[in-house]
């Protein structure tokens, strides 16, 4: 039986790892500063935060695989990403860790962003840091440029980057490849997990639009500097290895009927 510490446990990955590894068989231990609002069954907790570094013995404590999803990209990401995963490596080393799995991001080492550099560094840490590792790039989450693109939705017009390129993945088809990793061989770096299509911001947009019935304009903006070119120029895609296959306009087709049967149910079981 595998024992196996998911940090990062309430995120986005996290949360589509949890049920996964249970039905495999793993026994799962969840990690982040705050629980889970739901309980999990089979699912133990620890409380773990990796800037003050407290919790990080009992997390990994008698633990086989160590799938490292905790991040914070708004917040101080040195601490969090690359100082926490040194921190951590450190206690999974002591603890006898076999497979310590990073997720990572496409293009990290080609677009010039704060955020990336600190994940570069975070994966060096990890290929130095004395435990046999894994490392997994993926693109966006489709559940991430639904929130980006919810920030301008409320806009008489969106004003966007219309030529930067995406390949958006389901996050739950990131976590079935990491899923497959996480056992006790380490598998160095295994080929990235992109989704099935590449489009252009101003295609997403519109598929968004279209799929909550909205009708607002698109305009193009311009973005000077480095990073929106690298966006622009495809370093954050990798067309090569389309592993999703739930594409955009799916993923958005499930998450809108689903809602809105939920509140449909919800408009019912109130009359
Ligand atoms: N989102 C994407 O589109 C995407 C694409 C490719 C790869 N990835 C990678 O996939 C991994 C997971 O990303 P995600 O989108 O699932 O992240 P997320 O939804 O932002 O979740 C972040 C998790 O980290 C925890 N966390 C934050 N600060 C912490 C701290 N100081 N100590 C302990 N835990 C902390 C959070 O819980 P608390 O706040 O309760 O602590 C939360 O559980 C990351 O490595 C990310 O780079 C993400």
């Amino acid at each position: 039986m595998i024992r196996t510490l998911v940090t990062g446990a309430t995120g986005a990955l996290g949360v589509a790892l949890r049920p996964r590894l249970i039905a495999v068989g793993h026994v799962v231990r969840g990690a982040s500063r705050s629980p889970p609002t739901e309980s999990e069954e089979n699912l133990e907790w620890v409380e773990l935060d990796l800037i003050e570094g407290t919790g990080m013995e009992s997390a990994v404590k008698n633990v086989d695989v160590v799938i490292h999803a905790a991040t914070a990209p708004q917040g101080d990401t040195d601490e969090v990403d690359v100082q926490g995963t040194k921190r951590l490596l450190e206690a999974a080393q002591e603890a006898g860790v076999e497979n310590f799995l990073y997720p990572s991001i496409v293009g990290v080492d080609d677009v010039p962003l704060t955020y990336y550099e600190h994940k570069v560094a975070a994966e060096t840490a990890v290929e130095d840091g004395g435990v046999p590792a894994t490392i997994v790039r993926a693109t966006q989450f489709h559940s991430f440029v639904a929130e980006m693109l919810g920030y301008v939705a409320k806009l008489p017009v969106w004003p966007l980057p219309t030529s930067m390129q995406f390949q958006p993945v389901d996050v739950r088809e990131v976590a079935d490849v990491i899923v497959d990793h996480a056992t006790p061989v380490a598998s160095g770096r295994i080929d990235p997990v992109g989704g099935p299509d590449v489009c252009s911001v101003g295609e997403l947009a519109r598929i968004y639009r279209t799929a909550r019935g909205l009708r607002r304009p698109i305009i193009r903006v311009p973005i000077p500097g480095k990073t929106a070119a690298g966006f622009r120029d495809g370093h954050a895609i990798c067309p090569d290895h389309r592993a999703g296959t739930v594409t955009w306009t799916e993923w958005l087709a499930e998450r809108y009927t689903s809602s809105s049967d939920e509140m449909n149910a919800r408009a019912q079981s109130t009359t």
